[in-house]
């Protein structure tokens, strides 16, 4: 069976303004590396005999930012799907498993959001050939990150006992999506629970039978606009209207909290999600004074900062601590780190011009 890495590129990344926008999102930008995350994203998995080019799921904005940052790395995609507005990302995925289905008839799809860091790639590597099996037997896998705090903004996955004849594959006994901080905190002291690493393995049919059993108006908008898709080359536009008929809901809600059909694969692979500017300062580097200072900022008696400047005026900083402070083009940012969930808030002000 053919195996096709998915990767979701179609988020708004809102959470990283005034950095990430909606002509430019996160996943285009090369905020952890000198690559785009897009591109880290496309050559974790370019290594991989067994995978062909990857199917990128985007939105009709960014077409040509996807092939142009696919072909600066040199990987030839499979598809470029685009969306004509985000409906979430059970249809997304749906589109995708709808393309492996007339392409190939079944297929293995390797889905993987475009926003996250994967220090350890062999891990991961290794994760995904546990996984295989269970894909192939027809589980919707997911992969299951030990949990170091409450997060809220993560889905977590309550593990059971492991599959027989599947090495390394757990049951999953519970998927929930976002929990409450109360929540949340009993599952992490609990230690049964795993967080959901946004990644999933399955085929196509596994994943559209899913769909059908326990989200069937989001079934019914990928099949149809796929039916109606136009063509062009690589690049997939799904029929508007029908597309555009889908509820939008993630995979998490739509598909793994109802389905019975789940497993998980507990990997440690050094996984973070860059989910916003106070996480993107835990990833990056820090000085002896827990600065992580972009493009020349300077400080004096300053700690624990992110300062960051991509075409914006400089930044200097006096006596300042456990702030970020982004300048771009767009935009002047300045915010306590522990206050980084709130910048979808602000983005919002800022639109309205309030
Ligand atoms: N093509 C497409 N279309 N992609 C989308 C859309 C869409 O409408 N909406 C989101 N995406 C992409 C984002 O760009 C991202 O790469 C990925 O899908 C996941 O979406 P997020 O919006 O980042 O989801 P999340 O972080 O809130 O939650 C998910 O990831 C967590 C781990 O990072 C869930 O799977 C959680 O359960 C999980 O813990
Ligand atoms: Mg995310």
């Amino acid at each position: 069976m053919k195996a096709f890495p998915v990767i979701l590129s179609g988020g708004s990344g809102t959470r990283l303004w005034p950095l990430s926008r909606a002509e430019r999102p996160k996943q285009f930008l090369p905020v952890v590396t000198d690559r785009s995350m897009m591109q880290e994203t496309a050559l974790r998995t370019a290594v991989l005999a067994q995978f062909c080019g990857p199917i990128v799921v985007s939105s009709e904005a960014h077409g040509d930012m996807v092939g142009e940052q696919m072909a600066q790395i040199g990987v030839q995609p499979s598809a470029i799907l685009l969306e004509p507005q985000g409906r979430n990302t059970a249809v997304a995925i749906a589109i995708a498993a709808h393309w492996i289905a007339r392409a190939e008839g079944d297929g293995l799809m390797l889905v993987m959001p475009s926003d996250h860091v994967i220090n350890d790639l062999p891990a991961f590597h290794a994760a995904i050939e546990t996984a295989i099996p269970a894909a192939v037997d027809g589980r919707l896998v997911t992969f299951g990150i030990t949990p170091d705090r409450p997060e809220t903004g993560y889905g977590y996955i309550e593990a059971g006992s492991a599959m027989a004849g599947l090495d390394g594959v757990l049951a999953a006994v519970q998927f929930v999506e976002k929990p409450e901080l109360a929540r949340a905190q009993a599952y992490v002291e609990g230690g049964r629970h795993y967080w959901n690493g946004g990644i999933f393995l399955f085929t196509a049919r596994a994943y559209l039978a899913a769909l059908d059993d326990h989200a069937p108006d989001i079934a019914r908008a990928a099949a149809l606009s796929m039916q109606k898709a136009a063509h062009e080359g690589v690049v997939v536009r799904p029929e508007a209207e029908a597309f555009c008929a889908s509820p939008d809901r993630s995979i998490d809600y739509a598909v793994m909290e109802p389905t019975e059909n789940k497993v998980v694969v507990p990997v440690d692979m050094g996984w973070s999600d860059v989910g916003s500017w106070d996480a993107l300062w835990a990833i990056r580097g820090h000085d002896a004074d827990q600065n992580s200072l972009h493009n020349g900022a300077v400080t004096i008696d300053s700690t624990g900062n992110l300062i960051y400047v991509d075409g914006g005026p400089p930044v200097a900083a006096i006596g300042v601590h456990d702030s970020v402070i982004v300048s771009t083009s767009v935009g002047v940012l300045v915010m306590p780190r522990d206050r980084s969930q709130d910048v979808k808030a602000v983005v919002e002000m800022v639109k309205r011009g309030a």
